[in-house]
């Protein structure tokens, strides 16, 4: 078995000893939708920046595209994992928002005509390209985390990662960057979203990976988000269409809805008089 994603026994410790990730696997599909959930220090973020070198592994394996990450592969995999990090203060660096965008796709060594129209394209993406002569540290939060977005869709990497990208988005930032994520998917992108929201998960990954103390409690289809003890373990919550119905007293609690859609054909359903359970 191969994936595009493979983790196996992955322990990380920070110098000051804390032990963040303790024997952690993983394994992700090519063009799978990710939803990586856990409670504030579970090791998302951590996990997260193996998958592009930035943390190598203190003991365990991760491999990209069949590579093991070391120190020879860390560059490489730079070009093929493109990381959009949980606080913009530590990605947006550069004089201007059109270097900062820049600095990805030129490091990839293309032409300069092409880093110009990826820069414009990831830019006019993400609403930014009135901002293209900023200076990104006057910019708003959640601004600067539009352009760390564009950063790496400059890139075109095939394997997309982000950490806790909707934080800070406005609604239609956050509607925006569900449909970029919807075409990247259809383009045949592989994407990592690490979120605490249950509700974006519910919507919108192929599969949830639970992560506490460091390794993963549980992964499967997005129905694990109705599984009261996984809930109650993880510090998640139900998501919201799935509290409607267990309020409704749905005496048989097993496969609730858990999406919009999901929701309205169960109620189609109730409404001709059958029952509202419902595959999500
Ligand atoms: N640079 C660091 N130095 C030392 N310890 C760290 C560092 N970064 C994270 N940690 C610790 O590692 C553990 C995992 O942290 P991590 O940031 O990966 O959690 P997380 O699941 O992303 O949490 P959150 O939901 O709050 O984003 C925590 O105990 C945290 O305090
Ligand atoms: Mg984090």
């Amino acid at each position: 078995m191969s994936g595009i994603i493979e983790i196996e026994d992955l322990y990380y410790s920070y110098r000051d000893g804390t032990e963040a990730l303790r024997g952690l696997s993983l394994y992700v599909d090519e063009n799978e939708r990710v939803a990586l959930l856990g409670p504030n220090g579970a090791g998302k973020s951590t996990l997260l920046l193996h998958l592009n070198g930035i943390n190598l592994p203190g003991q365990g394996v991760v491999r990209v595209l069949g590579k093991e990450i070391n120190s020879k592969t860390e560059k490489w995999v730079r070009t093929k994992v493109g990381l959009v990090f949980q606080d913009p203060d530590d990605q947006v660096f550069s004089y201007t928002v059109h270097e900062d965008v820049a600095f990805g796709p030129r490091n990839m060594g293309l032409s300069p005509p092409e880093v110009e129209e990826r820069v414009e394209q990831a830019l006019e993406a993400v609403g930014m390209s009135n901002y293209a002569g900023h200076p990104p540290y006057h910019l708003s939060y959640g601004q600067k985390k539009r352009v760390a977005i564009a950063g790496v869709l400059a890139m075109g990497p095939p394997v997309i990662v982000l950490d806790e990208p909707m934080a800070y988005l406005d609604p239609r930032g956050k509607e925006t960057l569900l449909e970029i994520l919807n075409r990247l998917h259809k383009s045949g992108a592989t994407i990592i979203i690490a979120t605490h929201d249950v509700d974006f998960a519910a919507e919108w990954a192929d599969r949830v990976v639970i992560i506490k103390d460091g390794r993963t409690l549980r992964q499967g289809d997005t129905s694990l988000l109705t599984d009261e003890e996984v809930v109650s373990e993880a510090h998640l919550r139900f998501p919201v269409v799935t509290q409607i119905f267990k309020r409704l007293g749905d005496s048989n609690t097993e496969n609730l809805p858990l999406t919009v859609s999901g929701a309205v054909e169960a109620i189609r359903r109730l409404l001709s008089g059958g029952g509202c359970n419902n595959g999500n």
